[in-house]
């Protein structure tokens, strides 16, 4: 098979992996920039020119979109969609999944767990939105946030208005959580790879800090999932339509609670602490797709 793999960076830990996992399996790898590409639409011939040349033969892709350029890039896999090529991820999902607003709802309606959440239009009404989640301590997220920057816990009632004030003067939109007070500063990652748990870790913070990230000092280790917890990680994907996912949960007294689905979740992170091969089982994924 001929592999592209959208990335804007082919230095990339995810990147490398993915290549050195296909050229092991014999397939011809090569890394698009997606953000160079040009895309040429004319009736019934779509195409791909890419340095200059026009791409060919390429039986499938995997789509590793950064956040800030989700619109062009999901343009691209959408092309490539349109040429029949295969794509580990499909543009439908990765747009869905990057509205996390949407993918709240649609988590909602499958019945999974989620921490109760209130998204607001910069509200002024910061007092009823506390309530609606039950009082403080809660936690605050910035809506464009990653990496644990923009999550804020919430002590008590006045913080928890003053940073909504805040916030607000700032017209940033947030939204409100209730805390999870028995995750203990941990969360947990499972990577479900074609409706399949492959690997899963669990992220503890630094002492005194209740944001597992690892960027914020957080360490990662293999765990056994419960079965309810594996359920959900694949029913997550199965409702975003995902065949890639990191599903990220929170271990509560009412089961697992889901915070978030990647649907472009490094590799480094899950595994070294998995020690498993998770680009090959991506790899492997293609093949079934594409005879
Ligand atoms: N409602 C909550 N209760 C307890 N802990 C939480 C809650 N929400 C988040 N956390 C902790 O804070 C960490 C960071 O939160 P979250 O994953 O939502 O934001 P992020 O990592 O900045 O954004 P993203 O995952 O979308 O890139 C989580 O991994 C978790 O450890
Ligand atoms: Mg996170």
């Amino acid at each position: 098979m001929k592999i592209a793999i959208l990335s804007a960076n082919p230095n990339l830990y995810s990147t490398k992996r993915l290549v050195e996992a296909g050229e092991k399996k014999g397939h011809e790898m090569l890394v698009i920039n997606h953000t160079k590409c040009d895309l040429v639409i004319e009736k019934k011939k779509p195409g791909i020119i890419y340095k200059g040349e026009e791409i060919t033969n390429v039986d499938a892709v995997i789509p590793r979109i950064g956040a800030s350029v989700t619109f062009y890039g999901t343009a691209v896999v959408r092309q490539f969609e349109m040429m029949k090529v295969f794509s580990a991820t499909e543009s439908q999902a990765l747009v869905r999944s990057r509205d996390k607003l949407r993918s709240l709802q649609i988590l909602s309606r499958a019945g999974l767990g989620l921490p109760k959440t209130v998204f607001s239009n910069y509200s002024k009404e910061v007092s009823g939105i506390i309530d609606k989640v039950g009082g403080a301590p809660l936690v605050i997220k910035l809506l464009e946030g990653t990496q644990g920057l923009g999550v804020v816990l919430a002590d008590n009632r006045n913080s928890a208005e003053s940073i909504l004030e805040a916030f607000n003067g700032l017209q940033a939109r947030v939204i409100v959580q209730e805390f999870i007070k028995e995750a203990k500063g941990a969360d947990i990652r499972a990577f479900v790879v074609d409706g399949v748990v492959v690997g899963a870790m669990k992220r503890q913070g630094k002492e005194g800090e209740f944001r597992s990230n690892l960027h914020r000092g957080g360490t990662a280790n293999i765990i056994e999932l419960t079965d309810e917890e594996e359920n959900t990680a694949i029913k997550a994907a199965k409702s975003l339509g995902l065949g890639i996912a990191g599903v990220d949960m929170l271990q509560s007294a009412r089961g697992p609670l889901i915070l978030e689905v990647n649907s472009s979740p490094g590799l480094e992170g899950i595994e070294n602490a998995t020690g498993t091969d998770i680009a090959g089982q991506i790899i492997k994924y293609l093949e079934r797709n594409v005879e």
